[in-house]
């Protein structure tokens, strides 16, 4: 039976980059059935909502969702607010489709070493982010302005269960890489944060095979860009997630390169997901020609991975485009001086070439 993938491709630099991450899977296998959706600015051009429910619906019943990117300058004073594209499109569809377990890797390739705003003896790096994303201060309620509008109030809240089951998809990443995870709070301000560290550390009790240790955010957000080699598995809240996978990228040098995986429960046996490249729309950029498709490649190959488990057709994909990169391919965003330029689709299809 075919797989059906729901394909939302977004805004901006969106739909040229999933479109080689199409071609992509399309390439590896014959066995994928494509459906397309409105989300974001796009949807709400068409629509007046950024996440219309036939496109919720859709996913709904998807096997896997490969997402773009939404939003822009366009749409950032839309009113009210829910319904602009991050808040009305991106967080809904991570709440609706329980995507509680978002995975971002960070590496820093052979062949970019040097783009790393660390020195290159500082910048190896391979790690993954494992960042809640349906909990803390990003949804609880209230959400308000009191007292003329002088005093605003988010809450944060965690339960138990919402640590559990992110930290067991930490441990099960874990055991396929280093097996070793620092979970990161502010246990020593925050009540969140304390019973954050109180089940992790339960947790570590009943998985000896994985070293377990506990960091606070500000120490790791300095001891990443000391030494981001001593990291595996990084686990943390939403916020804190947020903040630390963004700098981890950075060191990357490269963000037009990463890709992420938002997961949620296993359905039927299989883990169901949407895939991501990490960078943003570009509106700046987009339709050029310009824009990084490999986020959107390796998105896919992690699509391959944790939802068909397909780890094999995943390095693949993951190798043909380091083969690329170190032949000297670039688009504009990692270009430097002596290498071969190369535009969205040039550089979609020398992965596909290396990849036959
Ligand atoms: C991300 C983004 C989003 C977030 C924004 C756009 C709501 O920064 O995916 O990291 O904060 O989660
Ligand atoms: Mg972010």
């Amino acid at each position: 039976m075919s797989k059906k993938i729901a394909v939302l491709a977004g805004d901006g630099i969106g739909p040229e980059v999933t479109a080689e991450a199409v071609s992509v899977l399309k390439a590896v296998s014959s066995d994928f059935e494509f459906e397309f959706a409105l989300v974001g600015g796009a949807a709400y051009d068409d629509g007046g909502h950024p996440l219309p429910q036939s496109t919720l619906d859709l996913c709904k019943q998807a096997d896997a969702v490969l997402f773009g990117s939404v939003g822009g300058p366009k749409y950032d004073k839309i009113q009210p607010p829910e319904l602009r594209p991050e808040v009305g499109a991106l967080l809904p569809l991570r709440k609706e489709l329980n995507l509680y377990a978002n995975v971002r890797p960070a590496k820093t390739m052979r062949a970019l070493l040097g783009a790393s705003p660390l020195k290159p003896e500082n910048a190896a790096m391979d790690l993954v982010v494992m960042r809640e994303l349906t909990g803390g201060i990003y949804f609880a309620r209230p959400r308000e302005r009191r007292d003329d509008g002088n005093t605003a109030v988010d809450t944060c809240i965690y339960s138990k269960y919402e640590v559990v089951r992110i930290a067991e998809h930490a441990f099960s990443i874990a055991r396929q890489r280093r097996s070793e995870i620092v979970s990161v709070d502010k246990a020593n301000v925050l009540e969140t944060s304390r019973l954050w560290r109180e089940v992790v550390t339960e947790m570590a009790s009943q998985n000896p095979d994985v070293k377990v240790t506990h960091m606070l955010v500000d120490n790791c957000a300095m001891q990443l860009v000391r030494n981001p080699s001593q990291f595996d598995v990084i686990l943390t809240e939403n916020m804190f997630g947020d903040i630390l996978s963004d700098e981890a990228s950075m060191i990357t040098g490269s963000l037009g390169l990463l890709p992420s995986a938002s997961l949620s429960d296993h359905k039927e046996g299989k883990v169901f997901g949407l895939y991501e490249p990490i960078h943003g729309s570009a509106p700046d950029i987009a339709g050029q020609g310009k824009a990084n498709p490999i986020a959107a490649i390796l998105s896919a190959a992690m699509l391959l991975r944790y939802s068909f488990e397909d780890d094999v057709t995943a390095r693949k994909i993951e190798d043909a485009v380091e083969a690329v990169l170190d032949a000297g391919l670039r688009t504009a965003d990692i270009y430097q001086p002596g290498l071969k330029l190369a535009s969205t689709g040039e550089m979609g299809q020398a992965i596909l070439e290396q990849l036959r």
